[in-house]
């Protein structure tokens, strides 16, 4: 009787942790149909992922290398994040043509503007070739071996996979190596952006809003993708005609309610689902703080230069972006962690584990066994953390590495093609940042002051010398490097050659550079770190294996790993702390509220606010059949229980008949641990509405030609 409580506590368990979570296999996706469909879900699998017909998968693309985009026409006009195109939109401003501030619209097909670099990436199939991979390897091939023998073979087998084709093939491991699947792929090089609304639209609520709800963020960019005259991928050529896809989404104008049945198809980056006990601690209690206090640390004093002046504002604003983003997921992260008691979860489940594994010679050291490895790793990865959170947070310091660099260079002529490239990097530098000199120098220094009290730059001096002196220390260095002087570091480089060596690595900033990477030259430390990770590795694949063997009837999905995958849940509000309820969706109401002319991220354009206050919303308002006297307004935002994280930025959100109601582009801060541990709770994806998308296209923009391209369905 015992034994059968516990059996059904169990199963129970296994199926309530995985309601609304998982980002599913779309060829595998049969598995998951029937719940799919019990959730609301209208049409089959097969019209998500069909090898032999034209199925939504053709509709859907790897952006870049970590977002990902949709087709909405049939002449290969594609919708993505702006914070996916950011990047290109940035790359095509000029003060006089400033599309980041201002938006940008191709009335035509001549005004989209080339963007070299940015691929787009189609799947065309995919295939489990598990058996092939392993073919030859055997229980006693030891793990050197088993690298070199599924080297080869993945090799073989991509090769074959795309002779006489224009396709690239590639292979992945799947929960730690028990699986693989190989993706065909058809990449087009030929992208051009077509449209981007004004940053105040966006990127409305900038970094302050960022991972948060309720969101007013218009955060979607259009690019379209050309191809040869047979319509196959073919480098930028102005004779290039707009792709013809296979596939092209609908566009649902019907409106989103809570509960309704909704999924996301994209390319989610990284999770860590089934890692130990020991993994969720050493992320969410000691990485995430260090990381936390020392990105503290450095966006202070942006920030504070960033209010100065529009000049600095712009100088910092993407470093800052990207800073900030981390910095406040890992703070949702650890608070999300440690509220679900994420960690004393996770060990009862190894205890669990462990009890079914005792009589199995298979399973029965693994989890001791990864224990161990995680001590041999956690000190010299938190190490390696400092390194990449405190030593390289200063310019100061990432330039010491250069010019390192260049002092360990003997070769005469590659030391000179090295000068050359410091002296180009110096034009900039010092035409951008002799400014805020003193910026850079207060966060090298108090970066540095964090890690010595943490007991991590010895070489700075030991304890009894005191904070002061240290400091003084720093400064001293700081202002002594010839790195920080302009003039004589142009005289020193225009004179160098390897003779000069010794004088570059008695700089004090390129000596510190030195002594803070010494881990980089113990090679005791580094092999036994890669010795751990390695361990780790191996024994994740054995855990995951016997995880699934204890509980069979689980559908496990695989952790992220940028391939193409389904997630589904439904349109839903939360709690996010006692006594307050998120709604799940926003309105242009919202915005209103926010507006904020004196500060940057809140600024509301005069053109919305007019047809905000018309309700000029054309078809894509929202009318409350209960208060119509209110008259229409303008939904922006709703979040739902879709299971994603970064590089599903940009994913089509889909509704029950397969047609596109949203972008994905967040998730909400309460639920960021989501990569680690999923609380239906508390995971929200958030998205953007297509009708407001397609409402500023159309009446904010005066684009309408790019909507009329598009499948609208009221
Ligand atoms: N948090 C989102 C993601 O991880 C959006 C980041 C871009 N937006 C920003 N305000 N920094 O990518
Ligand atoms: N904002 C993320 C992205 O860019 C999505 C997320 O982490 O939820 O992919």
């Amino acid at each position: 009787m015992k034994k059968l409580l516990t059996i059904i506590i169990m199963s129970a368990m296994a199926v309530s942790a995985l309601a609304d979570e998982g980002m599913w296999i779309p060829m595998l996706l049969g598995r998951n149909e029937a719940d799919m469909k019990k959730a609301g879900m209208r049409i089959s699998a097969k019209d998500i992922y069909d090898i032999n017909n034209a199925c939504l998968k053709d509709a859907i693309l790897l952006f870049g290398g970590g977002c990902t985009g949709e087709f909405v026409s049939n002449e290969g006009l594609l919708l993505t994040n702006h914070h996916c195109g950011y990047s290109y939109i940035v790359k095509h401003s000029t003060v006089e043509h400033d599309y980041l501030t201002n938006g940008f619209w191709a009335m035509n097909r001549t005004e989209e503007i080339p963007c070299p670099g940015l691929s787009v990436t189609r799947l065309v199939r995919m295939e489990d070739v598990t058996s092939r991979v392993l073919e030859g390897v055997t229980p006693q091939t030891s793990e050197g071996e088993r690298a070199t023998i599924i080297e080869g073979n993945i090799n073989k087998i991509t090769d074959e996979a795309v002779k006489g084709t224009h396709y690239k093939a590639i292979i992945k491991p799947f929960y730690y190596g028990n699986q693989y699947f190989m993706y065909v792929n058809e990449i087009f090089t030929d992208v051009r952006l077509v449209g981007a609304p004004p940053s105040n639209i966006g990127k409305f609520g900038g970094d302050t809003d960022n991972w948060m709800w309720p969101r007013h963020t218009g955060d979607f960019s259009m690019f379209r993708v050309y191809a040869g005259s047979d319509n196959k991928p073919a480098p930028y050529s102005a004779d290039n005609k707009p792709y013809k896809p296979l596939k092209h989404l609908e566009i649902s104008l019907k409106g989103i309610k809570e509960g309704d049945f909704t999924f996301v198809f994209g390319y989610p980056g990284t999770t860590q689902r089934y890692v130990t006990s020991d993994a969720v601690e050493l992320a969410a209690n000691i990485e995430n703080p260090i990381r936390i206090d020392l990105r503290t640390i450095r966006l202070k004093h942006y920030n504070n230069a960033m209010n100065q002046s529009a000049g600095q504002r712009l100088k910092y604003a993407s470093r800052v972006a990207s800073i900030a983003n981390g910095w406040k997921k890992w703070q949702g992260e650890t608070q999300g962690i440690n509220r679900l008691h994420g960690v004393d979860k996770k060990k009862e489940f190894e205890r669990s584990f462990q009890q079914w594994a005792n009589d199995k010679a298979e399973y029965r050291d693994v989890l001791p066994q990864l224990h161990q490895a995680y001590d041999k790793l956690r000190p010299i990865e938190v190490e390696l953390t400092y390194f990449s959170e405190a030593v390289r947070a200063s310019d100061f310091m990432g330039r010491a590495q250069s010019y390192l660099r260049l002092a360990n260079e003997d070769n005469e002529s590659e030391a000179a093609k090295l000068v050359s490239s410091l002296k180009e990097a110096n034009n900039q530098y010092f035409s951008d940042f002799n400014l805020h000199t003193a910026v850079d120098r207060a966060i090298f220094v108090e970066t540095f002051v964090y890690m010595w009290k943490a007991g991590y730059a010895t070489y700075l001096g030991d304890a009894a010398l005191g904070t002061d002196a240290i400091k003084a220390k720093l400064e001293k260095i700081y202002d002594g490097s010839m790195l920080n002087d302009k003039e004589k570091l142009r005289k020193f480089l225009d004179g160098y050659n390897t003779g000069k060596a010794n004088k570059l690595k008695d700089d004090p900033g390129v000596k510190l550079y030195d002594q803070a990477i010494s881990i980089a030259r113990d090679a005791e430390k580094i092999a036994s770190y890669g010795k751990a990770y390695a361990d780790i590795q191996r024994l994740m694949r054995s855990y995951v294996k016997g995880m699934m063997e204890m509980q069979p009837d689980v559908n496990f999905f695989p952790d992220a790993n940028l391939t193409l995958r389904v997630a589904y849940g439904h349109v839903e509000g939360f709690r996010p702390r006692d006594g307050v309820y998120y709604k799940p969706y926003s309105t242009l109401q919202g915005i209103m509220e926010k507006e904020n002319p004196d500060i940057y991220d809140y600024v509301v354009e005069p053109k919305l606010k007019s047809l905000y206050y018309r309700q000029d919303y054309g078809r894509y308002g929202l009318l409350d059949p209960a208060n119509r006297a209110a008259g229409p307004d303008m939904p922006v935002g709703f979040i739902a229980t879709n299971h994603t994280t970064g590089g599903n930025s940009g994913s089509p959100v889909l509704d029950a008949d397969g047609r596109l109601i949203g972008l994905n582009f967040d998730r909400c801060w309460e639920g960021t641990m989501s990569d680690l541990l999923f609380d239906p709770d508390y995971c929200r994806n958030i998205c953007l509405d297509i009708r407001y998308c397609l409402f500023i296209i159309d009446k904010f923009a005066g684009a309408k030609h790019l909507v009329d391209e598009m499948t609208l369905i009221d």
